[in-house]
């Protein structure tokens, strides 16, 4: 008796999830140093304020995904940047108050040269794009995971931006023999060429939350992972809001460094340092 498709399609992307999520129960990143000092933790109010007082322009790549519109929401709230612009391939509508001043271009990524002056002008750059194989298939994904976000981050050194900020994965590796991971370190690798001031990595291992959009594989690691030790878990999963608020903490520190690469743990460390400021 045939099983409906359905079924198999589901079946399938379960066991290509569960693959993944063993791929990322290998040992953690060498990244950088994860610990953050109670000194650097107490120094994150004035850091904000002075990274405000410097009034940065920022982009966001992504901002309709899980990460980016955490981001977006995050960065407002914190009031981070004078002036806030989004990057898609489609205008989003943000209709409460807070949404009020952000600028959205709307752009073409199959021909991204002829949107260079969206890249133009922008101190901070945040590349949360991303597709999946089983979404876009494996010519798709390399397409958009790699491809476009190495134009994106092409356009935006030379449209000024200092600081770019990545959203690669735990496990990136150019030569690795899975597809997904080599992607992840082959366009870390090349973004690093385009030498801009400051470049930071963001590796966290699966990403947690109520995701809209719905991918059973995904949510088969989401269990997976919710059945495992709390200590264990949190060495290859973390919360998307943990996510965002290390990019913000380490954007407002200052830094001498060409390159950051934040590994699942010293995300977790800098995403959740303001927590031991509360009484
Ligand atoms: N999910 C995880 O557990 C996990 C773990 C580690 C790392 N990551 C990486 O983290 C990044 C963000 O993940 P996420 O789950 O927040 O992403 P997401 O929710 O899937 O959002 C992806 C973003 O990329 C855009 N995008 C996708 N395909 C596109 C295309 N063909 N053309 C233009 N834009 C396109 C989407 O725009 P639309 O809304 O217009 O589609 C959306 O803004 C990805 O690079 C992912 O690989 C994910």
């Amino acid at each position: 008796m045939s099983r409906p498709a359905s079924l198999s399609a589901a079946a399938a992307a379960g066991v290509a999830a569960l693959v993944a999520a063993l791929l990322l129960l290998q040992p953690e990143d060498v990244g950088q140093g994860a610990s953050v000092s109670m000194a650097e933790t107490e120094s994150l109010p004035k850091l904000r304020e002075d990274f405000r007082m410097q009034n940065k322009s920022v982009f966001i790549l992504g901002a309709s995904g899980e990460t980016g519109r955490v981001l977006l929401k995050e960065i407002l709230e914190q009031g981070l940047f004078s002036k806030v612009t989004l990057i898609g391939r489609r205008k989003l509508t943000l209709d409460e108050e807070a949404y009020k001043n952000v600028n959205q271009e709307v752009v073409d990524f199959e021909k991204l040269d002829d949107y260079a002056s969206a890249f133009q002008g922008h101190d901070v750059g945040f590349c949360c794009l991303g597709t999946t194989r089983k979404k876009a298939g494996a010519e798709g994904f390399v397409r958009v995971d790699r491809d476009y976000v190495l134009k994106s981050a092409e356009l935006a050194k030379s449209g000024g931006c200092k600081h770019f900020n990545l959203l690669s994965s735990k496990g990136a590796d150019k030569s690795s023999n899975f597809l997904y991971l080599q992607v992840k370190g082959e366009v870390e690798a090349r973004v690093e060429e385009l030498k801009f001031d400051r470049y930071s990595i963001f590796r966290p291992g699966v990403l947690l939350c109520d995701r809209q959009e719905s991918r059973p594989g995904e949510w088969l690691v989401r269990k997976f992972f919710g059945s495992l030790p709390e200590s264990w878990a949190s060495g290859h999963s973390v919360p998307v809001i943990t996510v965002v608020r290390a990019m913000l903490n380490n954007a407002v520190r200052p830094s001498d460094k060409k390159k950051e690469l934040l590994d699942n743990k010293a995300i977790h460390d800098l995403g959740k340092a303001d927590d031991s400021l509360k009484p």
